[in-house]
């Protein structure tokens, strides 16, 4: 089964052709995060009027490296949440009129299982049940994941996703937007523990998590320093902030996979990107015997080949729309449309 998959629920616009759920027969995606990083983050109608200029285009691209014919495309899938509202309703009328004229089924995808499925492609032996940390810009959840479309979440962030956390920290470091890339660059060689950054607890829900202190630590202590014409050592506080995110992730994950009685542990997202992240979680992986998936950096951040995966999966228990499909900015991952 072919799939064109579309995703547009923030700054990437992708279209993908993937095969059968698991092989990427194509994958485009167009980054627009230069032009938001002169405003320091997404601008929702910069991103929805880019997202119209290039969607087109994007999908006959696909089409083409993909070496398939349109009307070998087998269905369409689509993210249709959570995300931009703007954004995401380009990627929707987008696909709804591909499938309508192509007369295919048209599949609706929760943007945060896109990401879980991203370790599918990059993992043919992976299957459920796993558990799944997925971290991003705007998710930090941790997630049972059940089945192919079972999937339960069992932490999640109190208050800001562990990307935005990067993005704050950087920002107020004068790094480029987004700001996970710069700050993993600059915390390389740095103490990580030069300086003491808090690690936020919440009573009673073990895998929950909160990023909103540490991120006001970071900014007060750059604030301090510049009121008091002190100097920072920069490495070092992007090296203690990386560590200060990871001893929140990796612990939690690793407890809800033993606590399962799972031996497999998946990492999605854009911040599975990080360096200390990834590093941290292969030393205890390592030791606790267990099996540790982290996509490739292609897969991490946002694409439409991990949309065309796991529509392909929600087409198997027969979850198609119909034309009046609609965007959500918000939808849990349990939801049932
Ligand atoms: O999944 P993603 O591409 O987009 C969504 O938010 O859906 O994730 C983007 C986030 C940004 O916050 C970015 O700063 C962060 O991933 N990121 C990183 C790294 N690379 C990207 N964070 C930490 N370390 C990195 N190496």
């Amino acid at each position: 089964m072919i799939i064109m998959a579309v995703e547009s629920s923030c700054d990437e616009t992708a279209v993908a052709i993937v095969r059968d759920g698991r092989e990427v027969m194509s994958n485009e995606v167009y980054s627009q995060a230069d032009m938001h990083a002169l405003y320091g983050g997404v601008v929702p109608e910069i991103a929805s009027r880019n997202h119209i200029i290039v969607i087109s285009k994007l999908a006959d691209s696909a089409v083409k490296k993909a070496g398939i014919k349109k009307s070998d495309i087998d269905a369409v899938a689509v993210t249709y949440a959570p995300g931009l509202i703007g954004a995401l309703l380009v990627g929707v009328n987008f696909a709804k009129a591909a499938a309508m004229s192509l007369g295919v089924p048209l599949i609706p995808v929760h943007h945060v299982k896109g990401h879980i499925a991203a370790n599918y492609i990059a993992y043919p032996d992976l299957e459920p049940p796993f558990v799944c940390l997925a971290i991003s810009g705007g998710n930090t959840l941790i997630a049972n994941v059940k089945s192919y479309t079972e999937v339960e979440i069992i932490g999640t962030t109190r208050d800001d996703a562990a990307g935005e956390c990067f993005d704050k920290a950087a920002r107020v470091l004068g790094l480029p937007y987004p700001g996970g890339l710069p700050m993993d660059k600059l915390s390389q060689g740095g103490d990580d523990s030069a300086y003491k950054l808090p690690h936020a607890k919440i009573e009673g829900h073990p895998y929950d998590m909160s990023f909103s202190g540490l991120k006001t630590a970071v900014v007060n202590l750059v604030h301090n320093a510049e009121q008091k014409g002190e100097e920072l050592d920069r490495p070092g506080l992007a090296a203690s902030f990386a560590r200060a995110v990871s001893e929140t992730l990796v612990p939690r994950t690793i407890s809800a996979a033993k606590d399962l009685g799972y031996d497999k542990i998946a990492v999605a997202g854009g911040v599975a990107a990080n360096s200390r992240i990834r590093a941290d979680f292969e030393k205890v992986a390592a030791s606790e015997n267990i099996k540790l998936y982290i996509p490739p950096l292609k897969y991490c951040g946002d694409n439409a080949a991990m949309i065309g995966c796991q529509g392909y999966y929600d087409y198997l228990t027969g979850k198609t729309a119909e034309s009046d499909l609609n965007a959500y900015a918000t939808m849990a991952i349990s939801e049932k449309m």
